[in-house]
């Protein structure tokens, strides 16, 4: 760690390539799942051996803890390429909860073959799944008016790596300049769940955010073979973007974690198990807060950033401004790095 990054990895702002998440469970609200997002680095990294490390990681665990990984091996050829693009070409989280063996979920990146080639490469490994009818359903609802691939992104593709009953498919799409009316929109594809819900979820996190002209919105569709739509819908807010520091981030968190029955002292603990620096220090600890809707399991998650290589410091306010409406002005303090995101 007294090495700058050995590789630019997205999962963290800081390049760390490791993020921690809480999700809090409706079902079982005393009993939190920790995961773990990963991205496995060769010892010379690159995009290419990146790749390679990942896939023989996820061959390894398969061996170790006897994961299936008949979706992966079906979907796995389509996104390999010798000249990976994009932001990240494997990625992987593990899932632990009390008393249970690891599970794992790997991500692959829909724009891996370049922006245009990703609707495609989706469809097909979704066809591949038997899933391609929710697919087209997803779109319909995910995608506003103009072309997929510029406002509204595939950003990652991700299979569970186990053949239960609850094994999922999920597709998550990136909305940059986004209000909270599209992801209830997109929240729509699914059927019997309360998407307005997202739109209070959107504004209490989002601090009363009308655009998230900052970091985009994420949304995720989870898929179910045997289904026309999508069975569930995740929204992701990077409360990051849209706070000035840590401590105004867990303000919003906690405020939501008990606005759906959940104990925020819980999350103290996950808190104070990563954080070396007082809240109001830094901005990004809190990277991002999700709601769950539908199965497998709703709830509240919360990502933690391991900050091992930096921490940001929190975004200085503008005077003239300052005692207004401080939870309005914040995403257009600092520049955004990844408004440009690179093809
Ligand atoms: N750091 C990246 C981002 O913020 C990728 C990422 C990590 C992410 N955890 C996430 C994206 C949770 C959405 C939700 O985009």
């Amino acid at each position: 760690m007294s090495e700058p990054p050995a590789w630019p990895s997205g999962i963290a702002d800081d390049h760390t390539p490791i993020e921690y998440s809480v999700a809090f469970n409706e079902s079982e609200p005393d009993r939190l799942t920790l995961r773990i997002l990963g991205e496995a680095l060769d010892t010379v990294p690159s995009a290419t051996t990146n790749m390679s490390a990942a896939r023989r990681f996820i061959q390894a665990q398969a061996g170790r803890f006897g994961l299936a990984v008949s979706r992966f091996d079906q979907v796995n050829e389509l996104f390999a390429t010798d000249d990976p693009r994009g932001d990240f070409g494997l990625w992987h989280s593990m899932v632990f909860r009390p008393g249970r063996r690891p599970e794992f979920k790997v991500y692959f990146n829909p724009e891996v073959k370049g922006v245009h080639r990703a609707p495609g490469l989706v469809a097909e490994a979704l066809r591949r799944l038997g899933l391609e009818k929710s697919y087209d359903t997803a779109l319909e609802y995910a995608i506003r008016p103009g072309e997929l691939g510029r406002d509204d992104r595939l950003t990652f593709f991700a299979v569970d790596l186990h053949d239960q009953p609850h094994a999922r498919v999920k597709l998550y799409l990136s909305h940059y300049n986004a209000q909270a009316r599209d992801v209830v929109r997109a929240a729509r594809a699914v059927a019997g769940i309360e998407a307005d819900e997202i739109a209070e979820f959107c504004a209490l996190a989002g601090g009363g955010t009308v655009t998230f002209a900052g970091r985009p919105l994420v949304g995720s569709y989870t898929f179910l073979s045997g289904q026309d739509r999508p069975v569930g819908y995740s929204v992701y807010v990077p409360i990051r973007s849209y706070v000035r520091d840590d401590e105004q981030a867990y303000r919003r968190v906690t405020g939501l974690l008990e606005r759906y029955g959940f104990d925020s002292g819980q999350l103290d603990r996950a808190i104070d198990a990563v954080a070396r620096r007082p809240l109001r220090d830094g901005v990004g600890l809190i990277a991002h807060v999700s709601l769950r809707l539908g199965p497998p399991r709703p709830g509240v998650t919360v990502y933690l950033s391991a900050e091992a290589y930096r921490v940001d410091p929190p975004r200085p306010l503008l005077p003239s401004l300052a005692g207004e409406h401080p939870e309005l002005r914040m995403a257009a303090v600092r520049p955004d790095p990844t408004i440009a995101r690179s093809e």
